[in-house]
């Protein structure tokens, strides 16, 4: 009998043989105000066999963002839809990835991706691939959230861009969401006041009783202005930008001289074929010596593992609580994206394939 290395690689790693048929959206149609099914269509790919290095996963979790809903007019039609995963391991010709691991990367709304499990990925979302750690007893869909994105999004936007100092006070807009309700916690860990911006009064209700922000207000329903006053009696050091739009020029008019604001998105607009106009923040950034700086969060791939450890800490102290919105089913990835668009989440949402 000859010996063939690869063979025996493939029985010591892999459980799998036969070929594998991916599905996956794929976008053919530019987004005109909310995401509609007909704007994608689920196209089935055979995947290649595997190759000496590379993984086959299979997606267990699909992640839906905000930035889906902006990105896409940066591509040209048809194109794969983007997005991260948190993926199990099917097959194996890669010795430190073996069968049965996690793993998380920018693999996109498919089910079934061949990678070679290293940073190297052809996706435009630079985000890092990384084969998670035993997460027990928390699901494996936190790499898609706190201990994911979402996560160092909060993170190192706060910690890096407004620098807060103890007893300051934070505000952060979309405050309920997944970046935003992370970001809060993050605030409270730091010694600061905190203040939040959320849609719905439930939403505002968990963010005090339960993640412990110290005021909450319905941007829907309140007067921005008056609850600053109200909520932030000493002003605002350092705003977290979610949205955008008319809350955050007015929340930049309540600062103090030196405020820092971090500009993590705009989802105010994401849906809006055309930019909203809003008051002038130029007086507020130059009388009161502002600094207003926008990030990615790849910005920070090198210390990617220092964001998820943290993270990870802060959550088994119990200094970090999450929740999760669970969609279900590959076929319902476009209800899912309209679900946050349209702020169905408390925390990350993600999609159970
Ligand atoms: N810069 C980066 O690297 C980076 C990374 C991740 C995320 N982001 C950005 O961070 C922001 C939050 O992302 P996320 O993942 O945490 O999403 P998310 O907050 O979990 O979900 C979106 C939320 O946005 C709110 N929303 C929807 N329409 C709105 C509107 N017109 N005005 C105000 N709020 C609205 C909804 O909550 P309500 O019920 O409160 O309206 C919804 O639940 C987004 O702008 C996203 O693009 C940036």
């Amino acid at each position: 009998m000859t010996f063939t290395p690869n063979l025996v690689l493939r029985r010591l790693y892999s459980d799998v043989s036969k070929k594998v048929r991916a599905q996956k959206y794929v976008l053919t149609k530019y987004f005109q105000g909310e995401p509609k099914k007909s704007d994608f269509k689920i196209v089935e790919e055979d995947l290649p066999e595997l190759k000496d290095g590379e993984i086959l996963a299979q997606a267990e979790y699909l992640s839906v963002d905000p930035y889906m809903r902006a990105y896409m007019i940066g591509y040209k039609l048809p194109t794969d839809m983007i997005g991260g995963q948190v993926a199990k391991v099917i097959d194996s010709r890669n010795k430190n990835i073996p069968v049965g691991a996690y793993i998380t990367g920018p693999f996109g709304w498919r089910t079934h991706t061949v990678t070679s499990g290293d940073k190297i990925f052809s996706s435009s979302i630079d985000l890092p691939i990384t084969v998670l750690p035993d997460l027990r007893p928390y699901p494996v869909s936190l790499a898609l959230g706190i201990l994911g994105m979402p996560g160092n999004t909060a993170y190192f936007g706060l910690k890096e861009i407004c620098q807060p100092k103890e007893g300051e006070t934070i505000v952060i807009t979309g405050a309920a969401g997944a970046v935003g309700s992370h970001v809060g916690q993050i605030g409270k860990i730091l010694g600061c006041r905190v203040i939040g911006f959320a849609g719905t009064d439930e939403k505002c209700n968990y963010l005090e009783k339960e993640l412990g922000f110290d005021r909450a207000f319905n941007y829907k329903t309140c007067n921005v202005r008056a609850a600053l006053k109200d909520g932030a009696p000493n002003r605002v050091d350092c705003y977290f930008d979610n949205v955008g739009g008319e809350i955050s020029s007015t929340i930049m008019s309540h600062m103090n001289k030196y405020g820092r604001i971090a500009v993590c998105g705009s989802i105010s607009s994401y849906n809006d074929t055309a930019p909203p106009k809003v008051t002038i923040v130029q007086p507020a950034l130059v009388f009161k010596e502002l600094k207003m700086e926008g990030f990615l969060v790849n910005r920070w791939n090198d210390r990617w593992q220092e964001g998820i450890d943290m993270n990870l800490k802060w959550l088994k102290e119990g200094k970090i609580k999450y929740q999760e919105k669970v969609y279900h089913g590959f076929e319902n990835m476009v209800d899912a994206l309209l679900g946050i668009l349209r702020g169905e989440n408390t925390g990350k949402a993600v999609v159970k394939v």
